[in-house]
């Protein structure tokens, strides 16, 4: 779907603002099977996985109206997707599974594919499910869940961000109590939560590791501005600190950036907080130790771009990928690119400093394009960034616009037919 053009870049200079979250806007999206009452959600990025869940939304029977970036959705009569291929195209998609069968006491869900960076299993989900009182029954390629559902207690044997989020979204409409522990901490968690109970429903302990959730008879309308990327605003202040950068972000949220802007403060730039926003100013130069966890720990989502920043770190960079088993192919291709990196299971070594030389390589996946788009910066001479799948867009609403707009040289071939932002 795109090729990308990036040469090298010495300087990134300049502000930019940063978009609501990918991550947070989609299990929002998948409230709308909760109540017939419009919710609105403002400020919704324009990312493919967005397209993409609301295709598969609007075969649930929501109606969706869009005015602008504000997105308008309510459904009447849901009813479980029925077109395989759009089911197995996203992970997101499993997240219709809980609200569809709290208010309908029915799901029927094609497993969600495996991608790039790890199977994706949904046991946890499933557990969840089953501790609601729903009858699983697994067939090959879907899932099928029925019952009326009552509130339970689940533990989540590891604090799975979309197990939490799946059983919320059928917690808040099942008759009782419900308890999830070991839950998720991540700030798109404490986001589902604060909407949700702008939608009439009744949790408390979100963003702690032990939530209550009070069942109630039904949900309503409501309008929202989630919370912004804290994984795109990371990924511009990494390639920020591998050029001579001064960048301000306007609209982040370092109070969930914390692992993250602790770790880059090790590479020796320097992070200022200000009413104006966050910056970042300085080249990073010392090697750094990433072990990446559940929030609030180092998020995985960061490795990739964190890995291209140590490209330009003169000694040895040591990356622990605790979180998903195949989450380490963009290495293959920054090697491409004259990398040193060696790779021992879910220990990635990288020894940074050395020169890299542009040449055609390829996006891996979401967070792995990206960190290929800001791996071009310190290569010489121009890299040719491969996309066919589409992975940057589905994540970053325009991630070449906003360097450019800090004075990096990265263009966009559009493949006709293909609609790409950037
Ligand atoms: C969410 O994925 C994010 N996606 C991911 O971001 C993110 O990397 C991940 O959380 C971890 O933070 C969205 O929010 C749409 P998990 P999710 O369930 O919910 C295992 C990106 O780049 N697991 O917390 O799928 C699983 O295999 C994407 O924006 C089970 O074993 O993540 C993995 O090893 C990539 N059984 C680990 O837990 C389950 O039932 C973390 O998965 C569920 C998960």
């Amino acid at each position: 779907m795109a090729t990308y053009r990036i040469r090298h870049c010495e300087q990134l200079s300049g502000e930019v603002s940063i978009h609501t979250a990918k991550n947070a806007v989609l299990p929002l999206l998948c409230a709308a099977l909760l109540t017939r009452e419009p919710i609105t959600i403002e400020r919704v990025p324009m990312l493919t996985d967005v397209e993409t869940l609301l295709e598969i939304l609007s075969e649930c029977g929501v109606n969706i109206s869009r005015n602008g970036d504000e997105l308008t959705l309510w459904s009447d009569e849901p009813q479980s997707p029925t077109s395989e291929n759009l089911l197995a195209r996203m992970r997101a998609s499993v997240l219709v599974m809980g609200p569809l069968l709290a208010r309908t006491g029915y799901a029927r869900v094609a497993l969600p594919g495996g991608c790039a960076i790890g199977q994706r299993p949904i046991d946890l989900h499933l557990k969840g499910m089953q501790a609601l009182g729903a009858e699983v029954h697994l067939t090959p390629g879907s899932v099928t869940l029925q019952g009326t559902l009552h509130g339970g207690n689940v533990y989540l044997d590891f604090p799975s961000v979309g197990a939490t989020e799946n059983i919320l979204l059928a917690a808040v409409l099942a008759k009782g109590s419900t308890r999830i522990e070991n839950a998720a901490k991540e700030p798109e968690i404490i986001d589902l939560c604060a909407f949700l109970n702008d939608m009439g429903a009744k949790i408390s302990g979100g963003g702690t590791g032990t939530i209550f959730v009070e069942g109630r008879e039904s949900l309503h309308g409501c309008t929202y501005r989630p919370i912004p990327d804290r994984i795109e605003a990371g990924t511009i202040l990494c390639a920020s600190a591998m050029t001579e950068g001064s960048v301000l972000l306007r609209g982040a949220r370092p109070d969930h950036m914390r692992a993250l802007l602790f770790k880059l403060g090790e590479t020796g730039v320097t992070l200022r907080e200000s009413p104006a926003g966050l910056r970042l100013t300085g080249r990073a130069s010392q090697p750094i130790q990433v072990r990446t966890l559940a929030y609030p720990g180092f998020p995985t989502d960061m490795q990739a771009p964190m890995m291209a920043l140590s490209l330009c770190l003169r000694g040895t960079s040591v990356f622990l990928e605790t979180i998903f088993e195949n989450r380490f192919m963009h290495a293959r291709e920054m090697v491409r690119l004259g990398a040193n990196i060696r790779i021992e299971d879910r220990i990635a070594l990288v020894n940074g400093g050395h020169a890299l030389a542009g040449t055609t390589v390829s996006s891996t996946d979401l967070r792995g394009g990206a960190a290929m788009m800001l791996s071009g910066l310190v290569a010489e001479g121009e890299t040719v960034l491969l996309d066919p799948a589409g992975h940057i867009a589905r994540g970053y609403e325009n991630l070449p616009g906003m360097l450019r707009s800090l004075g990096a040289d990265v263009t966009v071939e559009e493949i006709p037919g293909e609609e790409i932002h950037g």
